[in-house]
Formats: structure tokens, sequence, C-alpha cells
């Protein structure tokens, strides 16, 4: 699995969550909350892979890491604002679309900038890098400290 396919998996694991909480309304609150949760965690795994493995390997062929990189810090700061947002409310859905709306922009410059860059690491570092990934994917989903991590911040900033 090459490394720009898996995070086109993860970005479309993601727009089917979100499409899915959209669908919900404010009498589902505890669905909404699970689906936040879910997202929290597909996402926060996602961000990881790009910070820490495929932006810094693709960084001497893309001229987009810095601000991709800012756009990740923008990205976590929307989520924060739906987390904060009581999700019977009507303002729900408007930060709802709103982190959509980033979350969609965002992954379609990756998917239509970034990766077309990324493939001039050619095929065999983009299969060794998409493996180190998946890895690393499935390490971090198992990993009993890193879920604690985004659930611990998850409440706290549910609660403030
Ligand atoms: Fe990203
Ligand atoms: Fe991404």
């Amino acid at each position: 699995l090459h490394a720009d396919q898996l995070l086109i998996d993860d970005h479309n694991r993601l727009r089917d969550l979100l499409g899915r909480l959209e669908a919900t309304s404010c009498d589902d609150a505890n669905q909404r909350r699970q689906l936040l949760n879910e997202l929290t965690r597909e996402l926060s795994v996602h961000v990881r892979l790009e910070d820490e493995l495929f932006y810094p390997a693709v960084r001497n062929v893309s001229p987009l890491i810095a601000i991709s990189l800012s756009e990740h810090r923008q990205i976590d700061d929307r989520f924060a604002a739906a987390l904060r947002t009581d999700p019977t409310s009507p303002r729900f859905a408007i930060e709802l679309s709103a982190l959509k709306a980033q979350l969609d922009q965002h992954a379609g410059e990756e998917e239509r900038e970034m990766f077309p860059q990324a493939q001039a690491l050619g095929e065999a570092k983009l299969e060794a890098l998409g493996q180190q990934m998946q890895a690393r994917q499935q390490q971090l989903r198992r990993s009993k400290l890193a879920r604690f991590r985004v659930a611990l911040k998850r409440e706290i900033l549910r609660h403030t």
C-alpha cells in the first residue's frame, strides 16, 4: 500500500464519519457524541501519521508542508470548538459544517496537490513509507496510552 493511498483511505473514512454526523439531529445527542468520539480518534491518528511520518518524508519534494502543518492546527481548533458545542443545540450543525468545509478543503489540497508532488519520491519509497505508516497506524490504534491521551483531551475540551 502506497503512503498516499493509505492517507486517501483515511480521508474517505473521515468524510464518511462527518457525513454520518451531519445526518444526525439535535435529538440524537448520544449518537452525535459517539460519532464525534470516533472522529476524534480517527483524526488524531491520521494527523499524527502525517505530522510524524508523511510530511517529513515529502518535505523535499512538496512546498506545501509548512502551510499544511498550520492547517492541521486550524483543524484542531475547529475540532475543539465542535467538541465544546452542546450537541443538542442548533449551533452544533453550524460548527460541524465549518469543520467539514475546512477538512474537505485541506484533504482536497493534499490529494490534488501534495500527493501528486509526493510521487517524485518514487514507487519503492512510497511503498516502504506506506508500510511504516500502516504499522504506526495499527500501533496508535491499539495503544491504550495514545487512546487515553486523546480521550482525556477530548473530555477536557468538552468540559471547559
Ligand atoms: Fe493533513
Ligand atoms: Fe490528510
